[in-house]
């Protein structure tokens, strides 16, 4: 091994070393040179062969530029280094002094506000809630709440009616025996008595009802339920009272809609059965409710009113807080909400759903989620509220 060996080694490697463009690189020369097997380690191996002079001589040397490029090495490896750092400095630079921005955060629909409200309320008060089918049947939704077919007061809700297999074959007069109606078999049981109870429902024959219940589209079909009093027969049929409830849900209606009226309404039905039971103590309850769902004390009035499923009956109407009883448009001028339908329930309803009058007592109420949103939140259009506007959304 000559010195000029050692001398073209030097130049060789810092050479190498000058021209590396990363880590990685630096990295297979470094092992080129100083590794296990490299050429300035087989340099030193190769030094026990040569005579002690010339073996200290040329090991000097070795091992100086041994150091020297380790020296060389390590500062390239730290050039590589900051490099890095300062690209990725440069790259992931952040302003922190920029305005953020602002996520979008969903949030419940007023409907929902007012309806897990008054869920709340009235659950403390010891009912339970419970839910029944939008599609209803023409029994549930007309006939067991006393209202027959054929009678003017089925006028007070216009009706979605929906075609099924069965009602087509009835129109085409196919299949007699189904298409049969609860209050045609009742008129032809009951011909020549009373008219009252004749048109009644619960004159029917046992074996009629048990068809009418068990064939989903009989009688008379399948509707978009009118209201939420349905539930209190379907509900009657399977719980021995006493019993209190409340039943959220959506009801259809055929009309024409204003700022007042909606065809698609959130309605919230209220029953409450046990052998004492009277008005005042619905009139109690129904203050309890007002005042915690207003936080306030609201004036409210009980007027007569009518419905075939009970008597008496009445509406409950508030004091209209949109207005604070002026008289705006949400209320006609009047100063009043009507906001529910209310009374106590018919004798023909409980015997409908198997239960003896002489025995229960109860009162029902049936309020309009949508109205009672309207007076919470002072909304002046009831149709803003299925209307999507975000901009209206936004503001709950
Ligand atoms: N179901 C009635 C309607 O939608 C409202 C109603 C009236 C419900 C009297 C009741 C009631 O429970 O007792 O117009």
């Amino acid at each position: 091994m000559s010195q000029l060996n050692l001398k073209s080694i030097k130049n060789q490697a810092e050479k190498e070393i000058k021209k590396t463009e990363n880590l990685t690189e630096l990295e297979g020369i470094f092992k080129k040179y100083l590794g296990k097997t490299g050429v300035i380690t087989q340099v030193l191996r190769s030094l026990e062969k040569l005579s002690k002079e010339k073996k200290a001589k040329i090991g000097k040397e070795a091992n100086e530029l041994k150091k020297f490029l380790k020296l060389l090495f390590e500062q390239k490896t730290q050039a590589f280094k900051e490099k890095v750092k300062k690209e990725t400095e440069e790259s992931e630079w952040l302003d922190v002094t920029l305005p953020g921005k602002k996520p979008v955060f969903g949030h419940l629909h007023p409907l929902t506000l007012a309806r897990r409200r008054m869920e709340e309320i009235f659950q403390s008060m010891g009912f339970s809630i419970v839910e029944g089918p939008e599609m209803e049947t023409e029994w549930y939704n007309f006939d067991a709440l006393n209202i027959p077919k054929n009678h003017p007061a089925r006028d007070i809700w216009d009706t979605f009616y929906l075609k099924t297999e069965l009602s087509r074959s009835e129109n085409e007069g196919e299949d007699e025996a189904t298409a049969s109606s609860p209050t045609e078999l009742s008129r032809s049981e009951n011909e020549g008595e009373d008219e009252a109870t004749a048109s009644s429902p619960t004159e029917l024959p046992k074996e009629a009802k048990v068809k009418m219940k068990t064939k989903f589209s009989s009688p008379g079909g399948l509707l978009l339920r009118t209201h939420t009093s349905p539930m209190q027969v379907r509900y009657m049929e399977k719980n021995q009272p006493p019993l209190r409830i409340i039943v959220p849900g959506n009801v259809f209606r055929h009309e024409a809609t204003d700022y007042r009226h909606e065809f698609q309404l959130f309605q919230v039905e209220g029953l409450m059965v046990d052998r004492e039971i009277s008005v005042p103590s619905f009139k109690a309850i129904i203050g309890e409710f007002f005042r915690r769902f207003f936080k306030k004390e609201v004036e409210f009035r009980l007027k007569p009113d009518f419905f075939p499923f009970t008597e008496p009956s009445f509406d409950i109407s508030m004091t209209c807080l949109v207005c604070a009883g002026k008289g705006c448009s949400a209320c006609k001028n009047t100063g009043w909400m009507e906001v529910a339908g209310a009374g106590m329930v018919h004798p023909n309803v409980f015997k409908n759903s198997g239960l003896n009058p002489k025995e229960w007592r109860g009162w029902a109420f049936g309020f309009g989620l949508d109205r009672l949103a309207m007076m919470k939140y002072k909304i002046n259009d009831i149709r803003l509220l299925r209307s999507g506007d975000l901009r209206f959304l936004h503001q709950f």
